[in-house]
Parts: C-alpha cells; structure tokens; sequence
C-alpha cells in the first residue's frame, strides 16, 4: 500500500499523531516548540494527538502538560489546550489501535483537517517496527489527506536494521514523506557548508587536494551519558555521532559540487563523494582509529563507573580516526575526525588546513620563526557560529610573525540545537512537506555499510581501549594519528 503524494496547499491543516507523550521529547521540546508555532500563527487550524500508555483523558493530559508549556512571550495557553488530546494506549498492542484511529478521525472532522497527519515516533527504537506494523490495519491511514512520519534517530544499529526499518517504512510512504532526523543539518553553519564552497570562487577554486593539506572535524562534548546509560552503552560514540552527524559533515565537505540544488542531485553528490572513501583496511583499524573511555575525578565517575554501565564494557566514549578517499579531488588528503564525551570543552567546529608554503624568503631575516604556519579555514558551527581564516602576519614589534585569525563572517552564538525553538524549525519543514534537511536513505546506507566494516573490523582485532581523563581532549593517541605525519590537531583548548 503507498499513499498518494501531497499538494503544497494541502500541508496547513493538520493533526500530529504523537506516539509516546510523557518522555522527555515530547514534554521538553515537542509541545512547547508546537505552542510556539501557534503562538506565532504558523499552526492555526491543527490538533495533536497523544498516544501513550498513562491512564489520561484528555484534560488529565492537558494540565500534566500545562507546566512544560514554557514561552518569553504570553501565548494563549488555554486556546493552544483546545488543541490537544489523549488517548490511552499500549502501542505494542494491535487492537488499541482501532480506538486511537476512531479518535483521530473523529478530532479531524471536528477540525476539518481533511486527514492530513503527521506521525511522530516519540518512542523507544524498539517499538518503530510495531507502530509501522500497526498502521495499515488501523484505519489510520484510510481516509485521504497527507501522511508523513517523523522517526527520530538512530535510524537502525548497523546496515542491516537499517534496511529492515526503510524496507517497512517503504511499503507505506514515499520517500518524500519519511522525515528521518538529524538534528545536525538544521545548525545553521552546516546549511551553510554548501554556500561557502560553490558560491565562492575564493575557496571552490582551492578545494583539493593541490592546496589543502587535511581536514578535521571535531565535535567535542563536556556532558557524559545524561540518563542515556542503556542505550549508550549499546551504541558507543562511533554509531552515536560518527554514522550520522560526522558523515554528515565530512560529505558535504568532500563532495562535488551537486548539479543542482534540488534535494535528488545533493544526496546524489553526497553519496558519491561517500562512496569513494577507502574501506578500512583490518590490518591498519589500529593506526587509523582510537577509541577511548573517560576516567572520573572526585566529583565525577568514570565511565565504567556509571549506573548501569557493565565494569566490563568496551563501549567507547571516544573515537578519533583518519578517512581517506579514492578520487583527485582528496589524493593524499587525510579528513581526520574526533567525538566524545566529557572532554574539555563543547564544541563543534571544521579546520580545513592549508598546505603550508615551502619558502626559506622569511627565515633568512627573521631567526625567530621555524616556518611559516598553514592556513587554516575555520568553520564554527556549536556554540559559536562563524568562519576564520589563519593567516601569517608581522606582529606590532615589527621582529617577528605571528599567525592571527582573520575574521570572514560574523561570529556569533548559535540556537543550542536542543531547544524548543529548533524544534519549531524542525517541525515547520515537516509540516511544510519540506524534506532538504533531514537525510535521505542512500546517505543512511552508504554511512552505515562504511561503519559496519568498521566495527567488522574492530570485533576482530579488538583494539584498545584507551582510558583519557576527563577533561582532555581524549587519549594522546589521538593526537599522535596526526603527529605521526608531522601534522596536528589545529583545535586545542587544552594548550
Ligand atoms: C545526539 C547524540 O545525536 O547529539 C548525543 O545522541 C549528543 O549523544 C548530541 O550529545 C550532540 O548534539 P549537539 O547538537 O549538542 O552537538
């Protein structure tokens, strides 16, 4: 069964079918993000539906929600619980699908919303599969108007889940309708990305491998597991932020230049460039990736220390590594990554490092400088957004050089990403049938059978785990991965 493609005009009136209503997503962000969105008229005519195991009706609901409804400004609160129902269900149960489903059509005549619904998985992985099952027989899906679904990550735990997931989603919407989520590509400086390489000549002209050196990608994180032990024990920060939000990045950075802005031709420049990285090789896993846990302090436990963390595990907190590709573009370019938890400082930022000049010209004048520095291109993108560029200069004394940063585009603080106010923006592309910011199948794939023959790899070998204290920036094996090759980190709090 596919269901038939949405018109634009369509996409205003409608009803959120929200599975999982008291987490923390919808409490925290889902709700006041969509009492924003009313508040500034983007939602008029809609409803939501709360589907969720507690024994709520409707205004049950509506005042245990009352709180998180949080705003600067002075929003209608009781004209937005007009809006909002419950319905009392176990959604691993076929048969209390029926009765939500009599619910939801009953809210959209009452509304005249003309079956539009958009289905949020505010629930636990496991319980995507059963919900997508549920649904053809529900009635949900019967009358006509849009559908879309929105399945927050992980998207599956390796290709093959993955796959599964898709495969089930497939039989139901268009791709065009599966909102799958990474937060990532709503940050501003990564919608950016493209725009700073193709609609510059300055940085397209020089983006390969005749000038720059290498590029690193660090998304650092001060937090530890933040009542996620379970789940992060099962996933570690390689299928955590690497499969995701670093592919993410590293295609955008190395892809070429799309043929066309529409959403097909950048998945496909996506997809290529991924396509072209060089599988790991299992003999070298050990030189080309580190992986790390965090030590405690007095304050703070290690990570074997955690609730819920087996002294056992082998998750990794960290992993930093090398990714090579097999084109022109990037011969001899090493991309260079690093992402973990409790490390000195949050931020999430790309050096694009230049190759430095060879020139003896300065030294012969100047005895102070052993060489000159490289360029370095910054991209801020968390918490601070903007782009640099290092450049060698003569300092004031007029003795020696320096390297100052140059400032290309304004720096200021980025929307924290895991906020009701992005969420707001989330919501209002979803809404607007607008699916350029969430990630297509093929990338998910492509992403997941890289990272597979990783771990493939790593269950062989079973390479160390490095432990690094809490407040580094990881182990000093990640540092040497560069320094071996007379590179380094330009992205050093530490120092
Ligand atoms: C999420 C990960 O996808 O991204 C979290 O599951 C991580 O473990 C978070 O903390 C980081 O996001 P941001 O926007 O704060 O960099």
């Amino acid at each position: 069964m596919t269901i038939s493609k949405p018109t634009l005009k369509e996409n205003s009136n409608v009803q959120l079918v929200i599975f999982g209503g008291t987490g923390d997503l919808t409490t925290r962000m889902l709700m006041p993000s969509l009492l924003g969105l009313f508040d500034t008229g983007k939602l008029a005519n809609f409803a939501v539906l709360i589907l969720s195991n507690r024994n709520f009706t409707d205004d049950d609901y509506r005042e245990f929600i009352r709180p998180f409804l949080r705003r600067s400004t002075k929003p209608d609160i009781p004209g937005f619980l007009q809006h909002i129902f419950y319905q009392t269900m176990d959604v691993t149960k076929a048969t209390d699908y029926t009765a939500a489903a009599t619910k939801s059509h009953d809210i959209d005549k009452q509304f005249d919303l003309g079956g539009n619904r958009i289905f949020y998985f505010a629930v636990a992985p496991r319980l995507f599969s059963p919900i997508i099952a549920s649904l053809p027989d529900s009635g949900f899906l019967a009358r006509p108007g849009y559908k879309r679904v929105v399945i927050e990550k992980p998207f599956g735990q390796d290709y093959s889940s993955a796959k599964a997931l898709n495969e089930q989603l497939n039989h139901l919407f268009h791709e065009d309708q599966i909102f799958r989520i990474d937060h990532y590509l709503e940050k501003r400086m990564v919608q950016n990305i493209m725009l700073t390489r193709f609609g510059n000549g300055l940085t397209e002209g020089i983006w390969n491998s005749h000038f720059i050196d290498n590029v690193q990608v660090t998304l650092s994180e001060t937090v530890g597991l933040e009542n996620r032990a379970g789940y992060y024990d099962q996933m570690g920060a390689t299928r955590d932020m690497v499969q995701n939000h670093i592919f993410q990045l590293i295609s955008l950075l190395a892809m070429d230049q799309p043929i066309s802005l529409r959403q097909e031709d950048v998945t496909e420049a996506k997809v290529a460039a991924l396509r072209m990285l060089k599988t790991p090789d299992l003999q070298l896993t050990d030189q080309q990736f580190v992986l790390g846990q965090y030590l405690g302090n007095q304050q703070e436990p290690a990570y074997l220390d955690e609730e819920r963390i087996p002294k056992t595990s082998r998750t990794e907190t960290f992993v930093a590594g090398e990714l090579n590709f097999n084109s022109y573009r990037w011969d001899g370019v090493p991309f260079y990554f690093r992402t973990g938890k409790r490390l000195a400082t949050k931020t999430t930022r790309i050096d694009v490092v230049f190759k430095a000049p060879q020139l003896k010209l300065f030294e012969e004048h100047h005895q102070v400088i052993d060489h000159l520095a490289p360029n370095i291109l910054t991209i801020l993108i968390d918490p601070d957004e903007g782009l640099s560029m290092q450049l060698n200069t003569r300092d004031s004394d007029e003795e020696t050089f320096g390297s100052t940063n140059a400032i290309l585009a304004n720096t200021q603080p980025a929307t924290g990403f895991e906020t009701p106010e992005a969420y707001e923006s989330l919501l209002s592309d979803i809404i607007d049938g607008n699916t350029e910011n969430f990630p297509q199948w093929r990338e998910i794939a492509v992403a997941w059978q890289f990272i597979d023959a990783l771990r493939a790899g790593w269950q062989k070998t079973s390479p160390i785990i490095h432990q690094y204290p809490l407040g580094s920036m990881g182990p000093e094996q990640a540092d040497e991965l560069l320094t071996r090759t007379g590179r380094y980190w330009a992205f050093d709090p530490t120092k």
